[in-house]
């Protein structure tokens, strides 16, 4: 096979790298290790930062976002007994969030690329790279029938996610990491969401969040400790740990229902700022990890590839290759801005072992200035509603 990208990992990052690419007049093929069934019911990030919701409005996607999406104005911050509203609106200028369901987009992505005849290998085997110094770089793998097969193309885009075989083919990396002393467990729920909008909790026995994927699902989190064994938490343990983290000044109480899904997600920030190496270009989780307090995981994937295609489309357009060269510096200008929003929300609201009480005092304080102060509210606001992405046309 050949073509201009190939793209290893049909996660946000793959397939919306695709469908901008093929906007441009640029030839892709995607290959992905899982079944598109797993991947299209693969519950992860719900939280697009409002310029994600408008590129996708842009190019063409934003149909089911739009009617199925819930747009959120503000969040509420719960701690000390009291709830404090940050309202996005208007303290960005108008910006808001959309809960959109990360599957809900793969979904999408995935039936248009199909649509438009880029071929998407699911199931895939034995993935591994090939000649990125030169101008012909390759992508090995075995297809689900079996058969050994082979891309060669012009560039490799790596966007196979934290445990993809696309950063371990870097040598000489540039990493920087750390790794949180606990973890969250997510329960999707068949209850009504208990509030309009997400509720971050800060609670002397933990974080809890509030968030909704529709109507009638709603989407919720506990700390737990790092190493914790998902069966010390039967769902009765669960609800009963979440209406007191969430239910703090006594006037409102959480909606429970069937608990649909639950899962561990340890946390981390990782950055690996070698982003390049020869033809070879790393994308979202495959390059970098926030913790998810923030929501800024998928949204950073977003930013790296549209820097990437508008990268590409200038190459293929004139041969220069200014851009591809400035690509990781563009994108870690964005991605370290990331990483210190999430290390600090992350900081602010988690109860960490050990924590001595002046430790937490200093906390409260700090989100009582943040949500009580219009500078402080404002500068979480700008930060999770996602900063200003420059609005040029893909491909500018
Ligand atoms: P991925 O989504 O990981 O996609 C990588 C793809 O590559 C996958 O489909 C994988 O199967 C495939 N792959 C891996 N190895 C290979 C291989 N060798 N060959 C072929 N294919 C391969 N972010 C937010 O912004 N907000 C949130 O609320 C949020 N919540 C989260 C909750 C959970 C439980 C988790 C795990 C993550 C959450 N995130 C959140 C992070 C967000 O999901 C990721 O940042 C996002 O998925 C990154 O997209 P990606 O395309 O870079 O990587
Ligand atoms: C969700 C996840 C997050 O990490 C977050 O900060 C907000 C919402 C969610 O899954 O809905």
């Amino acid at each position: 096979m050949r073509t201009q990208v190939g793209i290893v990992g049909a996660g946000p990052a793959g397939l919306l790298l695709s469908h901008l690419l093929h906007r441009e007049g640029i030839e892709s093929i995607i290959i992905e290790d899982r079944t598109r069934a797993y991947i299209e019911a693969r519950i992860r990030a719900g939280v697009m930062e409002h310029w994600v919701a408008e590129l996708v409005d842009e190019i063409g996607m934003g149909a089911r976002m739009r009617s199925e999406g819930l747009r959120h104005d503000g969040i509420e911050i719960s701690f000390a007994g009291q709830r404090r509203r940050i309202d996005l609106n208007a303290l960005t200028g108008g910006k808001s969030i959309m809960v959109y369901g990360q599957q809900e987009f793969v979904k999408d992505f995935v039936a248009a690329r199909l649509a438009a005849g880029t071929p998407i290998h699911f199931e895939v085997t034995d993935v591994s790279i090939h000649d990125v110094d030169s101008d012909g770089p390759s992508i090995r793998f075995t297809d689900r029938d079996g058969a050994p097969q082979e891309i060669v193309c012009d560039v490799i885009a790596g966007c196979d996610g934290f445990h993809g075989i696309c950063r371990p083919a870097i040598p000489d990396q540039v990493v920087f990491e750390r790794v949180y002393p606990f973890a969250w467990l997510g329960i999707l729920a068949a209850a009504a969401p208990s509030s309009d909008e997400l509720i971050y909790a800060s609670h002397d026995n933990g974080f809890a969040l509030h968030s909704m994927r529709s109507p009638q699902l709603t989407r919720l989190y506990l700390q737990v400790a790092p190493d914790e064994d998902i069966n010390e938490w039967p769902d009765d343990r669960v609800w009963v740990e979440l209406q007191t983290r969430l239910t703090q000044d006594g006037k409102w109480s959480l909606n429970e229902g069937e608990v649909l899904q639950k899962g561990i997600t340890p946390m981390r920030s990782f950055v690996c700022e070698t982003m390049r190496h020869g033809r070879l270009f790393l994308a979202g989780d495959a390059a970098h990890i926030v913790p998810p307090t923030g929501a800024k995981g998928m949204n950073l994937a977003a930013a790296d590839v549209l820097v990437l295609a508008r990268a590409l489309a200038r190459f293929y357009r004139s041969g220069a290759t200014d851009a591809l060269d400035a690509y990781p510096a563009t994108c870690l200008a964005r991605i370290w801005k990331a990483q210190r929003f999430s290390w600090w929300m992350t900081s602010m609201l988690h109860i960490f072992p050990e924590q001595d009480p002046f430790a937490r005092r200093i906390q409260l304080a700090e989100i009582d200035f943040t949500t009580g102060n219009e500078a402080g509210a404002r500068a979480l606001a700008e930060n999770y509603v996602g900063l200003p992405f420059d609005d040029g046309p893909v491909g500018a």
